[in-house]
Formats: C-alpha cells, structure tokens, sequence
C-alpha cells in the first residue's frame, strides 16, 4: 500500500488518491461491519480497492467500478502483491451501467459495503443504486462531501459543487439511512442503510 500510494502520488492526477488515513478509516469501517461483498466506484489506481480489499475474508469480492485501466495498468501489481487479486472484480465502463447489470444479475441485497469516489455529479445516483444493492445494516461512503471548501462557498456554483451541496442536503434528510459526516480527507460521507 505504501509502495502503490507512493507511486500514485507521482502522478500528474495524484492528488485524486484517498488520503492514507482515510484508506485506513474505510478498511476499519469495513472490517467493522463483517463486510464479504463491497462496491467501490472510482478505481483510479487502485488504493481504495486494496485497502478494503484486505479486510474482506477470503472468499469476499469487492466490485471495483471504473471506466478507465489507464491509472491502473502501471500499478495492478500491488493488488498481486498484497495477495488480494481474487477478491477484486474490476468492471471498465459507466459505473451506472455496473451498477445496473448487478440489479439485472439479482443481486439486490447482496452487497454490505459501498465506496463512492468518482463522478460527483453522479454520487447521488451511485449512492441510490447503492441503496437497492447493499443490505439492512450496509454502509455506503461517499468521498469529497467538503469539494474542497467549495460546498460551504456560496460564491462556488459549479456542477460538481452544485452537486454536492444538493447531495448533503439530501443525506441529513433521508429517512432511509443513518447519517453521519465525518471531517477527514474532503470530507466523508457516511450512510447506515436502516
Ligand atoms: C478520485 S478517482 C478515485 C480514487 C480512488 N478511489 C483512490 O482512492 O485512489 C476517480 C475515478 O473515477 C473514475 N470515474 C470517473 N467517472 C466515472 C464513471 N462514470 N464511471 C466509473 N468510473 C468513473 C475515474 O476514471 C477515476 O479513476
């Protein structure tokens, strides 16, 4: 992990990685709930999958959504040597796509931990298909929560910030989950599906 984020922080788009401690707090909040099967969306290199990756049992499997193998192709070897391949299924295309053919392969309620980390404009629809996939109990997180600041800036009107400021307004409000914002990296969002 150290090697990878090393590696990833490298990169012109390095800064797109989850901050160490929070890899660390997902991998806790996982391990937490006996997490087998998780989702991520937003592969990018492929710290996030590792980190949760890890805690999963053996036979556990963690969907890791992206429409792209650029980021991945020079650092897949970390999650080989982590001994953690088997656990990952990548999926290269639309998340929503994804997320849409696990609905059509049945497997509503099979899943009990979800990360959300790429598109923010379309967190909300991650997050509702995240809703329908995992199961009673099942933690969805959702990344980038702060935008930098930008959330909390009415001078900010962009489309992910828009985005984002409707999204954490949505989540305090919704009956469906247990919720809980927690000020580490950008800002994490935390949903306990009820
Ligand atoms: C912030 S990075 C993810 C960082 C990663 N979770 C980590 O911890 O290192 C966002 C990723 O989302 C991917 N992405 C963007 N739009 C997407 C979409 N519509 N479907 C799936 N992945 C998407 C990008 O290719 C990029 O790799």
């Amino acid at each position: 992990m150290r090697a990878l984020c090393e590696a990833t922080l490298q990169l012109e788009d390095g800064e797109m990685l989850t901050s160490p401690e929070q890899l660390q707090f997902l991998a806790f909040l996982a391990a937490s709930i006996g997490a087998t099967n998780a989702i991520e969306i937003g592969v990018f290199t492929g710290a996030s999958a590792l980190a949760i990756a890890e805690v999963l049992p053996e036979d556990g499997t963690i969907v890791a959504c992206d429409v792209t193998t650029d980021y991945l192709n020079s650092t897949e070897p970390a999650w080989e040597q982590a001994g953690v391949v088997h656990k990952i299924d990548l999926r290269i295309g639309p998340a929503l796509d994804t997320l849409q053919s696990l609905l059509d392969a049945n497997k509503a309620n099979t899943f009990d931990f979800m990360y959300i980390d790429a598109d923010k404009i379309n967190s909300k629809n991650y997050y509702e298909y995240g809703l329908q996939l995992l199961s009673q109990g099942g933690i969805i997180a959702i990344d980038n929560m702060f935008y930098g600041g930008q959330v909390a800036d009415v001078t900010c009107d962009d489309a992910n910030t828009l985005a984002t400021r409707e999204l954490a307004v949505f989540l305090i409000n919704d009956d469906r989950i247990d919720y809980s914002l927690i000020p580490i990296g950008d800002g994490l969002a935390l949903a306990r599906i009820l």
